[in-house]
């Protein structure tokens, strides 16, 4: 069974490969995604770790100069995607979005390494990416902390990687909308309208992209200029882990001052993740910091915090978390609780299970040794892909498969999964 799987899950990778990025499926994601790309080469490296520094090398030549590291790279001319070039007028070549994505690259590079850490041309090129790695880290702290907190703020709910969630509802809710330029979505006609966000939502997104462009996409205003400013801890916890993945990394490579700094964030933002603690839910909240409130609402965010390198007693919290949610329903992790009235089984990030986000998780669970709850999100993920195929995400109650098909980072992560990384 396990072999069939493998062999598909490899297939798909092979079949989105554009030589020297991967797309996240054809058709509703033609181009480069961010953290797509960089959980994929961690696939892509268990049969060719090459072809996995080329997919993180590809990412980080589109890195801005003042280091952030754009969510989408238009890598051809081409107008099958909406929003396109046209609307992010980030005035680069090739295009590019004006926006990031959860900074997981650094997590994934300490692992191309150690897959041959003796090797020159591993070295070479992981030294290569250091600086460029580090970069983006700063770039949050620069232009997403100003205040200085530890933790970084998204301005645009597809920073997260949770389009849609739960969490961004009332935040979004409260913007003030002005004249948005007609548009015509192209993932309704793609994949089934009821899986997506909703008119409204993209409404939201489009007028936040129209404010940015109009302050030409300089990010040291945009986070004061925004309507929108959320600490999302799930996000924080891959910054974070990423950030001492780096420092690990600078550390044995010998670039001390990446090391040195790279810890100093990794303190401060362990620290200050503190105050995202909910005593009563047992877990972490995201905080809307332009109304400086928390959000309540029960999504995956609080969840994924486990990823970074967190105190135990947190860490046990959310495992307890995580094992009433398989009560709740078949396959774990929903990616908002399925008791809670905003649920909705197959609608993106409002309840149906991702498989980069059990892999994260998972991954710490095996950090704080809760080996059975690891295996049950393991197992739960390998029977959503044997029932279902590659999907995009799954529903958590009947498992059926729902977004795009074929999905590459889908296939990566089983084989993640298959071929057991637990480091
Ligand atoms: C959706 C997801 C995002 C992902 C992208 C490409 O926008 O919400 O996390 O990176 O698709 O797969």
């Amino acid at each position: 069974m396990s072999e069939r799987l493998l062999s598909r899950a490899f297939d798909i990778l092979e079949r989105n490969d554009m030589g020297g990025y991967t797309v996240p499926t054809h058709g509703l994601y033609p181009f480069q995604w961010n953290w797509d790309s960089c959980l994929v080469a961690l696939g892509q490296a268990r049969i060719d770790l090459d072809r996995a520094f080329t997919e993180i090398e590809t990412l980080f030549a589109h890195q801005w100069e003042d280091g952030m590291v754009p969510h989408i790279v238009f890598h051809r001319e081409s107008d099958d995607y909406f929003p396109g070039p046209a609307i992010w007028d980030t005035k680069r070549t090739p295009p590019t979005s004006g926006l990031t994505q959860p900074p997981v690259a650094a997590f994934v590079v300490r692992r191309l390494f150690e897959r041959a850490p003796d090797d020159a041309q591993v070295i070479d090129r992981t030294l290569r990416l250091l600086p460029r790695l580090f970069a983006w880290h700063r770039w949050f702290f620069e232009c997403r902390d100003p205040q200085g907190t530890g933790l970084a703020a998204i301005i645009h709910p597809w920073e997260t990687g949770r389009d849609n969630s739960v969490d961004w509802d009332e935040a979004l809710a409260r913007i003030e909308k002005g004249a948005i330029t007609p548009f015509t979505r192209r993932d309704t006609s793609l994949a089934d309208p009821s899986h997506r966000p909703t008119r409204e939502q993209y409404e939201a997104y489009l007028w936040l992209i129209q404010l940015f462009k109009e302050h030409r996409w300089d990010h040291r205003k945009l986070h004061d200029a925004s309507p929108l400013a959320i600490v999302d801890p799930g996000f924080n916890a891959i910054l974070l882990r990423s950030i001492s993945d780096l420092a690990d990394l600078a550390e044995r490579l010998g670039e001390h001052r990446i090391c040195e700094e790279s810890r100093a964030q990794l303190a401060a933002g362990i620290k200050a993740m503190e105050g995202l603690w909910s005593e009563e839910k047992g877990r972490y909240l995201c905080f809307d910091r332009i109304i400086e409130q928390p959000i309540e609402s029960d999504s995956i965010a609080g969840l994924l915090a486990i990823f970074a390198p967190l105190p135990r007693a947190r860490a046990s919290s959310i495992a307890d978390r995580i094992r009433e949610l398989g009560d709740r329903c078949d396959y774990l992790i929903p990616s908002h609780d399925p008791t809670s009235g905003a649920f909705e089984s197959s609608r993106y990030w409002r309840g149906p299970v991702w498989l980069i986000v059990n892999y994260m998780i998972r991954n710490g669970l095996i950090r704080i040794e809760e080996h059975d709850l690891a295996r049950r999100i393991e197992r739960d993920s390998l029977r959503l892909v044997e029932k279902s195929g590659f999907g995009e995400y799954y529903d958590p109650i009947d498992g059926n498969p729902c977004g795009g098909s074929d999905f590459t980072w889908t296939a990566a992560m089983t084989i993640e999964l298959l071929m057991k990384n637990d480091n």
